[in-house]
């Protein structure tokens, strides 16, 4: 079998769901969800890239206060994840509609998701316009893991995080773990 060519477009594989916190100039906040959060491979400092379309009310917040939290829910929030996503918090405030609780972070006024095992303080650094969005830069500045989801040596337990995963206009689950970082070398194999 051959291989077909594509134009380019969005590619087929996953990349995290997340709800991402933001507020107004009074802290007013809001949420709004984007299945397509990007890590860049920087780990010092850590950088987190969001792609928000100019008409989201979310995106003049973010642009205004400069900060936001990314929130990575598990499987069982799924509804509240894509209602999240379907209304704006122009007209309603989706803490109280979708029945989410917010928590204050430590270094910015955007609160945490009670609910997602893992929220990641961000300040922004950048913004780029790119074709229909602008894509937003933030630096990592505080992660908060949910005590449940950590082992006894503090480590993150990766089944116990049950990401939603967003691929080609779908929410999936991950499946099983097929391997670990540099494990074929350890099988004499590389
Ligand atoms: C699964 C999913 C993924 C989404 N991803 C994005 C995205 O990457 N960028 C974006 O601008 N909007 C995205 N949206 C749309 C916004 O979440 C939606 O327009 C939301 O109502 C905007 O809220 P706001 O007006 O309160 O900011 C997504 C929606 C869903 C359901």
């Amino acid at each position: 079998m051959g291989k077909v060519l594509k134009r380019p477009t969005r590619i087929v594989y996953p990349t995290p769901a997340a709800l991402v916190t933001c507020v107004d100039r009074e802290g007013k906040p809001n949420i709004i969800t984007l299945a397509e959060v990007f890590h860049p491979c920087i780990a010092n400092p850590t950088m987190i890239g969001l792609a928000i379309a100019p008409q989201r009310y979310s995106n003049r917040l973010i642009r205004e206060t400069r900060e936001f939290v990314v929130n990575f829910p598990t499987v069982d929030l799924v509804e509240k994840v894509d209602g999240c996503g379907c209304v704006s918090g122009r007209d309603v405030d989706k803490f109280e509609r979708f029945g989410l609780t917010p928590m204050p972070a430590e270094h910015v006024k955007p609160p945490l998701i009670k609910e997602c095992p893992v929220n990641v303080e961000c300040v922004l650094k950048s913004v780029q316009p790119i074709g229909y969005h602008d894509f937003f830069m933030g630096e990592v500045v505080a992660i908060h893991v949910d005590e449940e989801v950590l082992d006894e040596n503090g480590n993150i337990i990766p089944e116990k995080l049950r990401p939603i995963v967003f691929v080609l206009g779908e929410y999936w689950s991950l499946g099983e773990r097929v391997g670990r970082y540099g494990f074929s070398r350890e099988k004499g194999a590389a």
